[in-house]
Parts: C-alpha cells; sequence; structure tokens
C-alpha cells in the first residue's frame, strides 16, 4: 500500500487483538491499559514511510510502534514515562531483534515533552510520528465479572497508571490536551520536510457524555502547526464476506 492508493477505511480487525500480538510481543505486555492494535500500526507504517526511514512514537507504551516499524525493515525511536512499560517497550524490541528483525530501535524512559531535546540527534529525521494520547482514567484495563452467569460485582485490574505528576492520564481532559500539544510541537521538530504525524484515536465518555476527542486532538495539532491531511477510520471489528464480525470489547 502507498499513499495515493490509501483507503479510508483500514481493515485492521480481522484478526482479534491477542491473536495479532500472540507471538510477537512478551505475554506481560497485556497489563498495558490501552494498547494500538499491532495492525493499525504495521498499515499506517506501511503507507507512510519507506524502509530504513525512521518512525518516532512519543507516548510508546508497550512500543507496539517500534516493534510494527522494525519488523517492516524501519528504524524507530519511542518515549514512554511509565518505567514498567517501558521495560515493556525494551523486552518487545528485544524480542522483535531475536526474531530476525532488520529496523532498530532505541528508547528512552521520561517525559515525552522533552523528545525535542532528548532525541536532538535525530532533529529533521523522522519520516513518521505515529502515537495516541493517554485515555485519562477513563481506561478500564481487564474486566471480569463476579459470577459466570455474569450480574456479580465487576472486578477492573490492569487499568491505573502510575502516580507519576509527568503521566497526562492523571491530568483533566484540557490539561492532558496541552500537555499533548507540548508533545506534538516537539515530535514537529523531529519530522523531516514531508514528515507525517499519526494519531490514533477514539471518542470517549466522560460522566456518561459522548466526547469528540478525535476532534479535540485536530485542534490541538493544529495548534501545534500540524496541518490535517487526512482522516481514517481503523475497524476494530473484522470483514467477512462483506459483514461486520464484531469483536466483543467491554469499551
Ligand atoms: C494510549 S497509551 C499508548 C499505547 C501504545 N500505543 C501501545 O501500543 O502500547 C499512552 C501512553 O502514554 C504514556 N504517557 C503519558 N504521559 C506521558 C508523557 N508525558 N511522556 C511520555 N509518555 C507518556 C502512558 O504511560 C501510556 O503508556
Amino acid at each position: 500500500m502507498n499513499e495515493s492508493v490509501l483507503p479510508s477505511v483500514l481493515a485492521t480487525g480481522q484478526l482479534q487483538s491477542r491473536v495479532q500480538r500472540r507471538g510477537r510481543y512478551v505475554a506481560e505486555s497485556m497489563r498495558h491499559p490501552v494498547k494500538m492494535l499491532p495492525s493499525i500500526a504495521a498499515q499506517v507504517i506501511s503507507v507512510f514511510t519507506e524502509p530504513g526511514e525512521l518512525v518516532v512514537d512519543p507516548m510508546c507504551g508497550i512500543g507496539t510502534t517500534l516493534v510494527e516499524a522494525t519488523h517492516l525493515g524501519r528504524h524507530a525511536a519511542g518515549m514512554e514515562y511509565e518505567a514498567d512499560f517501558a521495560g515493556l517497550t525494551a523486552a518487545n524490541v528485544q524480542h522483535a531483534r531475536s526474531q530476525g528483525v532488520t529496523g532498530f530501535a532505541r528508547m528512552a524512559c521520561g517525559d515525552a515533552r522533552n523528545i525535542a531535546t532528548v532525541f536532538a540527534n535525530l532533529r529533521g529525521t523522522a519520516a513518521l510520528v505515529l502515537t495516541s494520547p493517554p485515555y485519562g482514567v477513563r481506561t478500564h484495563g481487564h474486566v471480569r465479572c463476579g459470577s459466570r452467569e455474569g450480574g456479580g460485582p465487576v472486578g477492573k485490574s490492569n487499568h491505573r497508571y502510575s502516580k507519576g505528576k509527568g503521566n497526562l492520564a492523571h491530568r483533566p481532559l484540557p490539561l492532558l490536551m496541552e500537555g499533548f500539544g507540548q508533545i506534538l510541537a516537539g515530535c514537529g521538530e523531529l519530522l523531516r520536510p514531508g514528515g507525517v504525524v499519526a494519531i490514533t484515536v477514539r471518542p470517549i465518555r466522560v460522566g456518561g457524555r459522548l466526547v469528540d476527542l478525535p476532534g479535540q486532538v485536530i485542534e490541538t495539532a493544529e495548534a501545534a502547526g500540524l496541518v490535517l491531511t487526512h482522516r481514517l477510520a481503523a475497524l476494530l471489528c473484522g470483514l467477512r464476506d462483506g459483514r461486520l464480525v464484531p469483536r466483543a470489547s467491554f469499551f
């Protein structure tokens, strides 16, 4: 696929998320509350970059962007605030190396609002920045019902970030967006001329009300000096014989 034949809907849910990650990511990766579907990363990287180019993810979580980039022969750089998740990124990158990937990946643990300083030697070199913002305290992580028949108390696990103040997930939405804008501005300094920023984001509910987070992300990105070129839908469901195949999700 390349940009000239880019469809507006990406068939990224043909396989269930756990099947997409099986054997490609270390099992502990499951404890991250909000991961990007590997097929979204792979398709976006394939469309917007060529082998040997650099892909950056300033909020890389378990390293989905880095792993998929290196499997596609691209190089990657990532930042992640949480030491636990940064460790998972390192483990996943190492796992990819053990599988013979040709791309190289580097990463730093810290606050990505400083990314242009941390990766100063990469300024003007990235073909693609691919990332997704945290969904604040609204993540559900893993959910279990209290009884087999349902109706019991709902238990949540793996749904919290650390208490670190630099994690944007702890901020009210306007401040989360402000921090995200600072990160995007820093990433803009890493982009080469003509480079692309791709952000995966979906609407969320706050206090029962639907919030247009994608719209807020677009406004934030434009304020950071970026120009909107595409808005794509990445399917979480599958497509079979012209029909949708639902993938159950607590979301
Ligand atoms: C939606 S998750 C990204 C998941 C990632 N795409 C993946 O597939 O694993 C957002 C991540 O941003 C991280 N984060 C929050 N604030 C940050 C900051 N100031 N600097 C760097 N990372 C941050 C969170 O810890 C979280 O892992």
